[in-house]
């Protein structure tokens, strides 16, 4: 009985659920992929039934396949794509609209619109810079745009919901919450109160009654009792819930101020865990909630958010065709030594931090008649690596301080040469631990604190150990000639798009 923790992480790209034992190991897992709908240049979405007929699937198939049921396990915790709107009925249960997903740029001209006064009190409540990135601007194109919500919205019919409040309302039945990280990513919540902020809620013209209520990330009350006809045949607590980004790094155990990760997904998110602090970033990047567990006071974090890493190598897979897998582009990028004088920008969504420019678009530089698909790959890897050197930077600068290992975690981590490429461009050693899928085990870590699972911090970390560390190989002087070039590629990306 109890003797597991649960965790649904519904990603960008798939949706996974994992079940992890007292020691923080993997006992049983599944995965599957959904479809990315593309309307139009700079326009994603997801099909919210889809999401969860996934979510079901996959907690029902990892759970029969180990042959556990709902009383093996203590408690679940819910992870997800941050920032990914949509709208439903609570009546209906069905969604207006398809979820608009964060990478998506459809509200540029809403956000570019802003008057200096209003950007500067979004800075100033939410921590954030104000991008399409985020879910205020595309719950308000949603209210704007189909017909029937806003009335709705006003009676209290249709609710908002980022992808861990829908499906904390499917799995319970109709329990409509978020928690505060999540909603920190919505440019309507005061980082210091941790509320829905009227102020904001009057500049995007959201109607108060279609938001949910927001609860600890890690929630001994509970967030709600699973339907015993949904996927996991009986009732479990659903005790946390956090972005996913705050889940990896609570699944790292940055609990201490100064601990930070870098994940890489979709995108790459480095998170600076700043304590009880909230520090203001004055280099590009975002402050926001890292976790509030129980009834302590919430800890904070600095985040360097970049939008497209892991989905770049997915662009030669799917649009260019270069590669048959993800996996793939290791082998191909280490047919070549480097990568030919290649660099390739993939500002697909415009460039987020430390940039911030929804303007920018994607280039490849350096080509000549020499240059092939190898190099198209080796630049890929090293797009990802000198993006992360741009946020470390930016990082070192805000916290005055060096980082001395990255912590890295995240699919694209399984590429043993695109974590050297990393420790080679950032001149830091990079260190993977054993559990590789710290999204989903952070939110297992806050679903079992809550439910007295596991006693405290103290425990989690002692769970942590480092599977693989790479050293920097290059000489300085070669390392800051390779970034200097990239920023020159980074500039030639800047107002393509012309908005
Ligand atoms: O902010 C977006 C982020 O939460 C998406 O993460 O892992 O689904 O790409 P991922």
């Amino acid at each position: 009985m109890n003797r597991y923790v649960g965790a649904i992480d519904q990603g960008t790209t798939s949706t996974r659920f994992m079940v992890f034992d007292h020691a923080g190991s993997v006992v049983a897992r599944h995965q599957l992929e959904h479809e990315q709908i593309l309307p139009k240049p700079g326009w994603v979405e997801h099909d919210p039934t889809e999401i969860w007929e996934r979510t079901r699937t996959v907690v029902g198939t990892a759970l029969a396949r180990a042959g556990l049921t709902a009383a093996d396990l203590a408690a679940v915790g819910v992870t997800n794509q941050r920032e990914t709107t949509l709208v439903w009925n609570r009546h209906t249960g069905r969604p207006y609209y398809n979820a608009i997903v964060w990478q998506d740029t459809r509200t540029d001209r809403l956000i570019a619109d802003l008057d200096d006064e209003h950007t500067e009190l979004i800075r100033k409540r939410t921590g954030l810079r104000p991008a399409p990135y985020f879910s205020g601007g595309k719950l308000r194109w949603i209210l704007d745009n189909v017909e029937g919500v806003r009335a709705d919205a006003e009676r209290g019919d249709a609710l908002f919901g980022t992808i861990d409040s829908w499906l904390i309302w499917n799995l319970t039945g109709g329990t409509h919450v978020t928690d505060p990280t999540n909603a920190s990513r919505t440019m309507l919540m005061d980082l210091r109160t941790l509320r829905w902020d009227e102020e904001l809620l009057r500049v995007f013209d959201i109607p108060a009654a279609m938001l949910p209520v927001i609860a600890p990330s890690s929630n001994p009350a509970g967030y709600g009792t699973t339907m015993p006809d949904g996927p996991f045949g009986g009732m479990v607590t659903i005790a946390g819930a956090l972005g996913d980004q705050q889940a990896a790094a609570v699944g790292q155990v940055c609990f201490r101020p100064g601990e930070a990760k870098n994940t890489y997904g979709t995108g790459n998110f480095l998170m600076l865990n700043t304590g009880t602090d909230i520090v203001d970033s004055t280099h590009g990047l975002l402050t926001t909630v890292a976790y509030q567990f129980g009834d302590d006071a919430p800890a904070y974090a600095l985040e360097g958010s970049i939008a497209v890493t892991g989905s770049a190598v997915q662009w030669l897979r799917d649009q260019l065709g270069i590669i048959a897998g993800a996996a793939q582009i290791e082998d191909m990028a280490a047919q070549v030594d480097d990568s030919g004088g290649v660099y390739f920008v993939p500002a697909f969504s415009g460039l987020f931090a430390p940039y911030w420019r929804p303007d920018a678009r994607g280039a490849v530089v350096g080509l000549s008649r020499y240059s092939n698909n190898a190099h198209l790959a080796r630049a890929t890897l090293e797009s990802i690596a000198y993006q992360t050197r741009d946020v470390v930077e930016a990082m070192q600068r805000d916290a005055g301080t060096r980082l001395s290992t990255l912590r890295v975690d995240g699919g694209v981590t399984v590429n043993n040469l695109a974590m050297q490429i990393q420790a080679d461009l950032l001149g830091v050693p990079v260190s993977r631990p054993v559990v590789a899928e710290t999204t989903a085990l952070g939110a297992a870590y806050a679903a079992g604190l809550a439910a007295g699972f596991w006693a405290g911090t103290d425990e989690l970390r002692s769970n942590w150990h480092e599977d693989l560390r790479w050293l920097p190989t290059w000489s300085d002087a070669d390392r800051e000639r390779g970034y200097t070039r990239w920023l020159k590629a980074v500039e030639r990306t800047l107002g393509w798009a012309d908005l």
